[in-house]
């Protein structure tokens, strides 16, 4: 290995949001990672720095280039710049997109259990909340499209959050199954808007469809929410690359975004981006790698030491779901166990929604040391 991953750093008191808001839990919970980026491209960070001024950004030809090589390589899509709209961050662009595309109290769809956030954004914008559920089936996740397309035509759903790859539950859909959820969504004129945060972490084997590959039909009622901040860990950088085909929607959706008062790039953020496209893949690759060994890992000790407890195979993202159904524990026991017996700071299951009862999401982007120490507190909570 190149990088190294074992490499424990100190995130106490750098305002960061998994480790200073408790300093009592050990944290596996929010979605960053406690890896440094590599010095190749903290050089670039650091070049930036030390030119001294951070006026006013705008996104530069050179950024374009970079996102566009990593999207024909990595996703098999093309960057067009016109079509594309760069923002603060993910959920800021669930935010707008909804406002851009649905009127208040027009229904949007999303499936749960889900990442937390797509029902508030929701519901905070005034739109009226449908969840069609995701159905746990021998230790994998499905949509029943029957239910899905039920949803949709009796609520008249307008919009359509999608979580692809899906946090939680770790499924990477497949080509068939997001042409069937954008074929429903076509009939019924329904926008698609797809949150594709965490499609750089597929697990080997697995393949990624990015929606904006699925054909120019689907692309007109689509807004396609992707970002280097998981990938590269630049969540603290705020930057997000936001893609609106459809003339119209983008007009929308750029009328909403100046109502916001938004309009220039963070320039380190840029920065960052931009040197982690052209630059990232062998670091992420060796991650990748790092963190099939956190899986392995994780699922070794649970058959081991804690085989009531049961990992859901992940497809893709560093978060694991595990299902704790079988300790015969109820879910505020469960809860409290994590919390004041393990000392652990995971996401609880019931955050994500319908049918997260039980579960609770664990992140493994940490050295192994780490999740080592996580790993047996857990199990000495729950013997
Ligand atoms: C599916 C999903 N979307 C969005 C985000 C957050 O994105 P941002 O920080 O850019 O708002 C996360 C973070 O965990 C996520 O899992």
């Amino acid at each position: 290995m190149t990088y190294n991953f074992d490499r424990v750093i100190d995130r106490h008191n750098t305002g960061s949001v998994k480790f200073d808001i408790r300093h009592d839990l050990l944290p596996l919970w929010v979605a960053d990672m406690d890896f440094p980026l590599p010095d190749e491209i903290l050089n670039e960070i650091k070049k930036r720095v030390d030119h001294g001024i951070f006026g006013y950004t705008m996104t530069t030809t050179s950024y374009w280039k970079a996102l566009d090589s990593w999207c024909r390589r990595e996703y098999g899509y093309q960057v067009k710049p016109a079509e594309w709209i760069t923002v603060p961050g993910i959920v800021y662009s669930l935010s707008i997109a909804i406002r851009a595309v649905t009127e208040p109290s027009d229904a949007v769809l999303i499936e749960q259990p889900v990442y937390y956030p797509f029902s508030q954004v929701v519901k905070d914008n005034g739109r009226t909340l449908v969840v069609s559920p995701l159905f746990y089936n021998n230790g994998r996740y499905t949509r029943d499209l029957v239910a899905f397309e039920n949803a949709v035509r009796a609520n008249n759903v307008k919009a359509f959050i999608l979580c692809s790859p899906h946090n939680p539950v770790g499924r990477v859909w497949t080509r068939e199954e997001l042409q069937a959820v954008a074929e429903i969504c076509q009939r019924y004129g329904v926008t698609v808007i797809a949150d594709e945060i965490h499609c750089d972490f597929i697990r080997p084997g697995v393949q990624f469809t990015s929606f904006a590959t699925l054909g120019d039909e689907y692309k007109q009622k689509l807004i396609l929410c992707t970002a280097p901040s998981k990938t590269f860990n630049l969540a603290g950088l705020q930057v997000s690359n936001i893609l609106v085909p459809n003339p119209e929607i983008r007009q929308c959706f750029k009328r909403e975004n100046q109502a916001n008062g938004y309009n220039e790039i963070n320039a380190l953020g840029m920065t960052a981006a931009e040197a982690c496209y052209n630059m990232g893949k062998p670091w992420l690759e060796e991650l990748k790698k790092y963190l099939e060994g956190n899986i392995a890992y994780v699922n070794n000790f649970l058959v081991q030491n804690l085989p009531e407890v049961k990992l859901v195979e992940p497809e893709g993202t560093y978060l694991l779901w595990l299902d704790f159904h079988g300790t015969g524990l109820s879910n505020n026991e469960v809860k409290e166990r994590i919390e004041n017996k393990a000392k652990l700071w995971l996401d609880h299951g019931d955050i994500f929604g319908d049918g997260g009862a039980l579960f609770e999401r664990i992140n493994i982007a940490c050295p192994r040391s780490t999740l080592e120490q996580a790993m047996n507190q857990l199990a000495k909570a729950f013997k």
